[in-house]
């Protein structure tokens, strides 16, 4: 199964991907790794790994078509099985989802329908919600929905900060990415 990474920033769930593939967790190959933005950490860890790594920074781009071309290009080149976006924070047009029926997944750090947008550890916070979470779900040209693959569910303790709550959630986004690509890989 190969994999293309779309990320904007530090990359945790790219290298939990990577480790799990290392660790012979998770059968996959990353065929290339892609950052809107130059400074990602993850885009350096990408290169650190020899893989596979192309900025398009899209504020350079005067047009989000123009910008999603040269993504889209990498990505024809690389012929991934699924498009994987990790922390990636630019909105894909309709074109580009459908380019990828049912080939695009994402996580999102609540347990969706609920707190879908920005902000979603703080929104839980805010809420009160006693329960949180992440979601991996395919993608599909609303935002934060389509169909769900896995989710994973941890407890807000009343004391909890959004940074206490944000950490408790990313570590179980890295299972549950690493799960819902084993279930793929499976099917
Ligand atoms: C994660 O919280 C993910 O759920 C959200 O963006 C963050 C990315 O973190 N979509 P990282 O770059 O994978 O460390």
């Amino acid at each position: 199964m190969d994999l293309a990474i779309l990320l904007s920033g530090r990359g945790s769930n790219f290298e939990a991907i990577h480790q799990a593939i290392v660790d012979k967790k998770l059968d996959a190959r990353i065929v290339c790794v892609i950052s809107n933005r130059p400074d990602a950490r993850g885009i350096e860890r990408a290169r650190e790994l020899g893989l596979s790594a192309h900025v398009f920074d899209h504020k350079k781009y005067p047009t989000r078509a123009a910008h999603e071309e040269d993504v889209l290009r990498v990505l024809a080149e690389a012929e991934p099985d699924f498009v994987v976006l990790a922390g990636y924070m630019r909105l894909l047009s309709p074109a580009f989802v459908a380019a990828f029926p049912r080939r695009i997944l994402n996580i999102h750090p609540s347990l969706l329908p609920a707190f879908p947008g920005l902000d979603a550890q703080a929104q839980a916070v805010k809420y009160g919600v006693k329960i949180s979470g992440c979601t991996v779900h395919f993608v599909d040209e609303n935002l934060d929905a389509g169909p769900i693959i896995v989710q994973r569910a941890v407890p807000v303790h009343d004391d909890d900060t959004v940074d206490t709550l944000a950490a408790r959630i990313l570590e179980q986004e890295h299972i549950a990415y690493v799960e819902a690509l084993v279930k793929l890989s499976r099917t």
